[in-house]
């Protein structure tokens, strides 16, 4: 009979009485000025992390969640930055340098690609805007946000590059969001395809796809499409953004260190 190795069940008996599990790690999430992101943002400091607090245009709501953060005890700092274009997707990087007075020296820990956008109507009457808008944002962002990161958690020998896809990443069971889907099948093959270069580094990348969840981005009640998603979960609700905020916290967490290249489900049953 196989004897039980201690050696590799060692318990963690001490588990609540150790220090926040972020202590003196630097986490950047993008559009984390509301919604998803900023849950995560909170969640993540609450855990003892700094976070950057990033916000596309307007700093108002981003230094808010600052406050909030600040209030509960954690460490936050807001920095603005269109992910649209080539030059805020620069921007942003440059600032990981400069944030906390540079004390973390141009050390970046946690990454979570938040920051997404979605535009509802038929394929055959969008623009070319459109999809300049869907891929820049949902999936140029990331990629380029990423080589920054793997290169700069490289040189530490660990991070946690978390992409936040989609329920619609691997699957689409509702028309009028094609250009949505597409890029959260690439963020999810991204995450996949990365994960396999990084593993090695000691760098996990994981995505996650969360079905409908409540915020500014998903239908209001009464639309349609409301009605449509809560259908296709068999919970028969809209998720809550501590919901995604939780998965987050456990893929950065140092004990999810075997959990490489998931796309973490959390859709409320959608995609069973
Ligand atoms: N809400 C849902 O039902 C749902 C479901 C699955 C996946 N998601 C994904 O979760 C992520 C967050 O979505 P949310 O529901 O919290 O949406 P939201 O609209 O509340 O938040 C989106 C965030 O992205 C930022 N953003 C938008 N345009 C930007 C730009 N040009 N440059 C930089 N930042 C920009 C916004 O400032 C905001 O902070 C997105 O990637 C979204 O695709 C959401």
């Amino acid at each position: 009979m196989r004897k039980t190795c201690i050696r590799y069940a060692t318990l963690n008996l001490k588990g609540n009485k150790m220090s926040k599990p972020f202590e003196n790690k630097l986490a950047l999430v993008t559009g984390s000025s509301r919604g998803i992101g900023a849950a995560i943002a909170a969640r993540l400091a609450a855990d003892g992390a700094s976070v950057i607090v990033h916000y596309a245009a307007s700093s108002a709501r981003a230094e808010e969640v600052v406050e909030q953060i600040r209030k509960a005890g954690g460490q936050a700092e807001a920095v603005g930055a269109d992910l649209s274009s080539v030059e805020g997707t620069k921007s942003l990087i440059a600032s990981i340098d400069k944030v906390f007075g540079g004390k973390f020296g141009g050390r970046l820990d946690i990454l979570v690609n938040n920051a997404g956008t979605v535009e509802y109507g038929p394929f055959l009457e969008s623009s070319d805007e459109s999809y300049d808008k869907h891929f820049n944002l949902n999936v140029r962002a990331p990629i380029a946000l990423s080589k920054d990161a793997g290169k700069r958690m490289a040189k530490t020998g660990s991070g946690r590059i978390i992409n936040i896809a989609s329920a619609f990443g691997e699957a689409a069971p509702l028309p009028g969001v094609t250009l949505y889907i597409a890029t959260k099948f690439a963020l999810h093959g991204f995450t996949r395809g990365l994960s396999r270069e990084l593993g090695p580094l000691g760098i996990t990348v994981n995505g996650i796809q969360p079905g409908p969840i409540d915020t500014e981005l998903s239908p209001n009640p009464g639309d349609p499409a409301y009605d449509a998603m809560v259908k296709l979960t068999s919970v028969g609700r809209f998720g809550r953004v501590n919901e995604i905020a939780a998965a987050a916290a456990y893929l950065a967490h140092p004990d999810a260190s075997f959990t490489n290249g998931e796309n973490l489900t959390v859709d409320g049953g959608w995609n069973a």
